[in-house]
């Protein structure tokens, strides 16, 4: 049995919505690892909020539950990259400059959508078209307080 074969609960891409209150980086990689390990293997997470909101801090969780063990930084630079966890590739993708993204024939979009593990991009609400209909949608915000986010995790994008 896959490691992502939800066991204690459904995986985060079922037809509902979950909302947790950040108020730390450790709570939101804890809180994604925790999804993550819920996850069928091949899902795609699509990480939406502003800069600073914890999309890359939430990549980082996910990665943990793969067993990814270099340090994830924020792919902007490079558009997408490719870790080789112990648990399962983690792709981890930026659509901050979709323009590039799409013009750059080296990337394979494909497998980046099927991933042999799981997937997240950050700004995928730069196109959410690109998205396959089983992604999980993750929204993040910075509330009042520096330290807290809310998170949002549906299965469709208007589902926030
Ligand atoms: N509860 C929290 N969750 C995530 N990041 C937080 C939180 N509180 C403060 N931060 C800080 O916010 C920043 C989030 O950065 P990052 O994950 O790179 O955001 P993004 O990728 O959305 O631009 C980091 O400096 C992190 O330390
Ligand atoms: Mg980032």
């Amino acid at each position: 049995m896959s490691r992502f074969v939800a066991h204690r609960s459904e995986p985060p891409n079922a037809n509902r919505c979950e909302r947790f209150l950040s108020r730390s980086p450790q709570a939101t990689r804890a809180y994604a690892r925790r999804l993550a390990e819920r996850a069928r293997s091949g899902t795609v997470f699509a990480l939406c909020g502003d800069l600073g909101s914890g999309k890359t801090c939430f990549a980082q969780g996910m990665a943990l539950a793969l067993g990814v063990e270099q340090p994830v930084t924020s792919p902007t630079f490079s558009l997408v990259r490719e870790y080789a966890g112990t648990h399962g590739q983690f792709i981890h993708g930026d659509l901050y400059r979709l323009r590039e993204a799409a013009d750059d024939d080296t990337l394979d979009w494909d497998a980046y959508l099927e991933p042999k593990g799981l997937a997240a991009f950050e700004w995928a609400d730069r196109s959410p078209d690109l998205f396959p209909p089983d992604t999980v949608w993750v929204r993040l915000e910075t509330l009042d307080h520096p330290s807290v986010r809310r998170i949002r995790v549906g299965n469709k994008r208007v589902a926030f």
